[in-house]
C-alpha cells in the first residue's frame, strides 16, 4: 500500500555540502503492517517520512500509495490525499497555537469531511482520552507540557480514521506509561480500521510491538522480521 520505487534524496543549499541522505531501490509496506523504523539522529529518518507523506519531493524515484504515484500527482491533489488518507505525528508537534487541543484534533476532520459532522466532537475527545488528555480538551498549546503536546499530536494523526499512520518519534518525550499508552492508541486505532502504521522510534522497549523492523543507515534501508515477543 505504500511503495518506494528507486527513491534517493539529497539535499543541496548554498554554503552546505550538497549530500545524499537516502537511496532506496526499491521498498514496500503491505496494508496493515505495522513497522519500526530505527536510525541514528541524521540517518534520515524524518526526511524518509516528509518524503513518504508526500511533503517532500524526492530527488528522483516515486512513492505509491495505494498504486497513486504520489509525486506525478497536482500538489493540491497530494494534499488532498494526505488529509484523507495520512495521519502524520510530526516529530516537532506543529499544532495551532491558537486553538485548544480540542479543536486541534476537529480540524483535519473539517478539512477532510470524511467523518460525519455529528460525530466529530465525541471523537475528538474520545481521542484525547485515548492518550491520556482527557482533562486538557481546553488547553491550548502552550498551557500544555511537551510531552503533551506531541500526544494532541497523534489524537490528531488518528482524527481521519488515516489508512496509513506515520508517526515521527512519538514517545520521544515520553515517560514509560505515557509512552505504552501512545503506542496502544495507535496500534488500537490502526488495528481497527486494518491500517499501516510506520513508527520512527530509538526505544528498544518497543522492538517487540513490530512484526517489521526496518533499519536506515548510510541513506540505505534494510529490513527483517521481528522476533516474535
Ligand atoms: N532542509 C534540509 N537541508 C539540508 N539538509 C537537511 C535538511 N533536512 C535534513 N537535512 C540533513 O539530512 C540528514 C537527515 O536528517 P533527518 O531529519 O531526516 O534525520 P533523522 O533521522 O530524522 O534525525 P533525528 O533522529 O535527529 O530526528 C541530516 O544530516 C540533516 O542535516
Ligand atoms: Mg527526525
Amino acid at each position: 500500500m505504500l511503495r518506494f520505487e528507486s527513491v534517493s534524496h539529497t539535499y543541496s543549499a548554498r554554503g552546505i555540502e550538497a549530500r545524499t541522505v537516502l537511496n532506496i531501490p526499491a521498498w514496500s509496506l503491505m496494508r496493515g503492517t505495522h513497522a519500526l523504523l530505527r536510525g541514528v539522529s541524521g540517518s534520515g529518518k524524518t526526511t524518509f517520512f516528509n518524503i513518504a507523506a508526500g511533503l517532500l519531493r524526492p530527488t528522483s524515484g516515486e512513492v505509491y500509495l495505494e498504486d497513486q504515484p504520489l509525486y506525478r500527482l497536482s500538489e493540491a491533489a497530494r494534499d488532498r490525499i494526505r488529509s484523507a488518507k495520512v495521519g502524520y505525528v510530526f516529530q516537532t508537534h506543529h499544532l495551532m497555537p491558537g486553538f485548544t487541543a480540542l479543536e486541534n484534533v476537529l480540524m483535519p476532520m473539517m478539512f477532510a469531511q470524511e467523518i460525519p459532522t455529528a460525530l466529530r466532537r465525541a471523537r475528538a475527545h474520545d481521542l484525547l482520552g485515548a492518550v491520556g488528555l482527557a482533562n486538557y480538551a481546553r488547553h491550548r498549546p502552550h498551557q500544555l507540557s511537551a510531552g503533551q503536546r506531541l500526544r494532541v499530536g497523534v489524537a490528531r494523526a488518528l482524527a481521519n480514521e488515516p489508512l496509513i499512520v506515520l508517526a515521527d518519534e512519538p514517545t520521544a518525550a515520553l515517560d514509560a506509561a505515557s509512552s505504552a499508552l501512545v503506542m496502544e492508541a495507535l496500534q488500537t486505532t490502526c488495528r481497527a480500521n486494518n491500517a499501516t502504521l510506520l513508527v520512527a522510534s530509538h526505544d528498544p522497549a518497543l522492538v517487540v510491538r513490530f512484526s517489521v523492523i526496518c533499519d536506515l543507515h548510510d541513506g540505505h534501508l534494510t529490513e527483517s522480521e521481528s522476533a516474535p515477543a
